[in-house]
């Protein structure tokens, strides 16, 4: 029995934070133990809003990926690539347009919710509209089964499989229907107590330094209610806790949650013991990506490498397509 196929993709914006790591890249790289898994960067995507600064993209391309096999996605088990290389998805997409009704897309929650948040620019184009049904010609052109997202993009998922099963409806079954894989992912704050992201200049990048990660980590906000080192605390509603958990000890863990509570340990030397953790947890990785900085030739093969394999699954799926369409 072959593998059951997983395919997901990323926006290259920027540089990786540890929201990235633990929201998707630590359950990516799970995966690779037990599916035939497809990553790439969705470098298209990216350019349905960021249109107007288009140079960031293929930066972030080569950082985004060197975060990639730094924490752990390996070339060997895995199948790494870029969008834009496979031409098959913008010609899937072509077609896929033709039997999709525009409410479809209409009534996607994120194109309202991004069209009102975003307000910088103008989203109001025939390419943001579609980027679900881009989405889907990403996801079914490799037969993926499993499709692992974050809560926001599941209503992307369950696009496809309507789309997919209006093609297979139509013509002949050649898509599988994917379901979207929701991983619990541990709650990981920006050092401000927002959502961790780049815009809001509160990450902590999987590439910063010690200094780096030390001065962020001695700022980061804490149970709000405790005010002097004598008052007990609540681990609870405190962030620099939800970061214990996810990278300290289970002593470590106990330990704080005991001293917090009972007053004994202060904020500020729980961050500063925090922050050595974190560097520690970075120091291994930060070597690896030092060695790929270093020879970009290297990336470069194994990109090229995963595009070949990504083209031939994509190429084949597209005679499919024709035949069935009889195009
Ligand atoms: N839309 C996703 C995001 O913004 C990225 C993405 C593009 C994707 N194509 C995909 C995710 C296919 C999963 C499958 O995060």
């Amino acid at each position: 029995m072959p593998k059951p196929r997983v395919l997901s993709g990323m926006r290259p914006t920027g540089k990786l934070h540890l929201g990235h790591l633990v929201g998707a890249l630590d359950n990516w790289k799970q995966l690779q133990e037990d599916y035939d898994c497809f990553f790439f960067a969705a470098d298209w995507h990216a350019l349905t809003t960021e249109y107007q600064d288009t140079e960031i993209i293929q930066e972030s391309i080569r950082d985004m990926m060197i975060d990639w096999l730094t924490v752990g996605l390996s070339p060997e088990k895995s199948v790494l690539f870029i969008q834009s290389r496979i031409k098959e998805h913008a010609e899937l997409h072509l077609l896929l347009s033709m039997i999709t009704p525009v409410p479809w897309l209409e009534r996607v929650p994120s194109f309202k919710e991004q069209q009102r948040e975003l307000t910088n620019r103008d989203l109001s184009t025939y390419g943001f509209l579609g980027y679900p049904l881009l989405q889907t010609a990403d996801i079914i052109i490799y037969k993926a089964h499993k499709v692992p997202v974050g809560v926001d993009q599941v209503p992307h998922v369950e696009l496809s499989r309507e789309v997919a099963r209006r093609f297979n409806f139509l013509y002949r079954p050649v898509f599988p229907e994917p379901d979207p894989l929701l991983t619990e992912v541990p709650k990981l704050l920006g050092i401000d107590g927002r959502k961790m992201s780049k815009s809001y200049d509160n990450a902590i990048f999987i590439s910063d330094p010690p200094e780096e990660v030390r001065r962020k980590t001695s700022v980061m906000f804490t149970d709000p209610n405790r005010i002097k080192k004598s008052d007990p605390g609540n681990p609870d509603i405190c962030n620099v806790f939800s970061f214990h958990k996810v990278y300290s000890s289970p002593e470590t863990v106990s330990r704080v949650n005991r001293e917090c509570r009972a007053a004994t340990l202060g904020c500020v030397e729980d961050k500063r013991q925090l922050a050595e953790t974190l560097v520690s947890y970075l120091a291994p990785i930060q070597e690896v990506r030092a060695r790929y900085l270093k020879d970009p030739r290297l990336v470069e093969e194994i990109l090229e490498e995963g595009c070949q394999r990504a083209r031939r699954v994509a190429a084949q799926t597209m005679e499919e397509v024709r035949a069935a369409m009889k195009i």
